[in-house]
């Protein structure tokens, strides 16, 4: 295997098929079909690493961690807390303290609703938000309403799906507590003026959660640089396994945040009467972790970062400027979100034929993409349309891919006229 992949000297883009053999699934045809594996949003394909990394550490080095004294759980915790350390560099954390193991993103975005907004936040004080979320960002917020009186304000999008920034700062002012905004919409693949609008929340005292989901698996992320307060991501969209995900929070925000739920390894003492919280991040990890997800994560960003992030994002962007042109071509196809700054995610529909039928058909020829609202009906609404096709673009995809998905649709569309 190749460690970055290789350059085409002539147009100087990079070339990431070599990894494709990592990926064993791509190897097992589907309905007598090559895979043609689309949707890469919703959850990325493993590569032989993650498997055999997991694989290994339950044939070799499992136990719980944190609470024994014999060698295979000590060798299983250094091995747990290294994978701290590696997200927190992935990351560019001050600290691997600032580091979270939760279940997935979800489960991020609502403990820091719960826990620091539980606290900080009280009657009218204002969330803002933008139709551009997925749902996970959105119910949290809902949810934390109901017991503390928040507002939740929602930022607009304009005609093509970006924030409208006008209305942005239209709403921005010194209410807002929190501003709670994707890296990268998972519906449209828009990557909204993240740094610009950080810096506008905190100018009036605002802290700032970024939903790194689909951003972290696209790009280099340096939370310092942004200067994110909350930062989280799921591990199952970066090649790594279901179940483990992160929360970022700088370190003096995590210190001040009450536990979000109580059991082992998150206290110091405990009394029938009484119990003492631990330090972050162990205060917010109660109960037996997902230990070997956290091992399987840090064997997928080593997988990554020997690729380069950087590598990956320009693979991706060339197969989205490939996809958006072949797909451009056929004039019965609508897009949404076509803006320049995007993740791998083209979303669209082909007219006169519902979403779904498109998918299903598509699928008979071995190509998974998703379609419907993609858990973002705001943007659907905004949209005025029940749902779309969404094709997305990872490092094990190729021009044949997207030629493919091109037969496909025109497959489809021939159907229906
Ligand atoms: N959030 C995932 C998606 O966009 C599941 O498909």
């Amino acid at each position: 295997m190749n460690t970055v992949g290789s350059l085409n000297e002539e147009n100087h883009e990079i070339n990431l098929s070599c990894y494709i053999d990592s990926f064993p699934i791509l190897k097992n045809p589907v309905r007598d079909k090559r895979l043609v594996y689309l949707d890469t949003a919703a959850s990325a394909q493993k590569p032989d690493i993650v498997i055999n990394t997991i694989n290994d550490f339950y044939k070799t080095e499992y136990a719980n961690i944190h609470r024994g004294v014999y060698w295979l759980s000590e060798r299983a915790t250094v091995k747990y807390e290294m994978a701290r350390k590696k997200v927190a560099e992935f990351l560019d954390a001050a600290s691997e303290t600032e580091i979270v193991f939760t279940k997935s993103a979800t489960e991020s975005i609502n403990l820091v609703a719960s826990s620091w907004g539980g606290k900080n936040l009280s009657t009218n004080d204002e969330v803002i938000i933008t139709e551009l979320e997925h749902h996970a960002n959105i119910v949290p917020w809902h949810i934390l309403r109901e017991s503390t009186g928040i507002v939740i304000k929602s930022v607009r999008l304009d005609d093509n799906g970006c924030i409208d920034l006008n209305h942005f700062y239209e709403l921005l002012s010194e209410k807002t507590k929190l501003l709670s905004l994707t890296h990268a919409s998972n519906a449209l693949g828009i990557i909204p003026p993240i740094k610009e609008m950080i810096s506008a929340a905190h100018s009036l005292g605002a802290l700032v959660l970024i939903d790194g989901c689909q951003g972290a698996v696209h790009q280099p992320v340096s939370v310092q640089d942004m200067d994110a307060d909350f930062y989280v991501f799921s591990g199952h969209k970066l090649y790594g396994p279901t179940g483990i995900g992160v929360l970022y929070a700088k370190s003096n925000i995590l210190q001040d945040m009450p536990p979000y739920q109580g059991g082992g390894d998150m206290i110091v003492t405990v009394s029938t009467q009484e119990s003492t919280y631990a330090d972050p991040p162990l205060r917010f990890e109660a109960g037996t972790p997902n230990i070997v997800g956290a091992i399987g994560l840090s064997a997928a960003i080593d997988f990554v970062t020997n690729i380069g992030m950087h590598n990956i994002s320009n693979y991706e962007d060339t197969l989205l400027k490939y996809g958006r042109e072949k797909l451009g071509e056929l004039n019965y196809i609508k897009f949404y979100g076509d803006a320049s700054n995007k993740a791998s995610i083209i979303s669209f529909d082909i007219d006169g034929v519902h979403p779904h039928d498109v998918g299903t058909i598509l699928d008979q020829d071995g190509i998974s993409v998703r379609v419907g609202h993609h858990c973002a009906q705001p943007v659907m609404q905004h949209f005025g349309i029940a749902g779309t096709v969404r094709a997305s673009f990872a490092l094990y995809n190729t021009k044949e891919d997207i030629d493919l998905l091109i037969n496909g649709v025109e497959k489809v569309r021939s159907i229906f006229t």
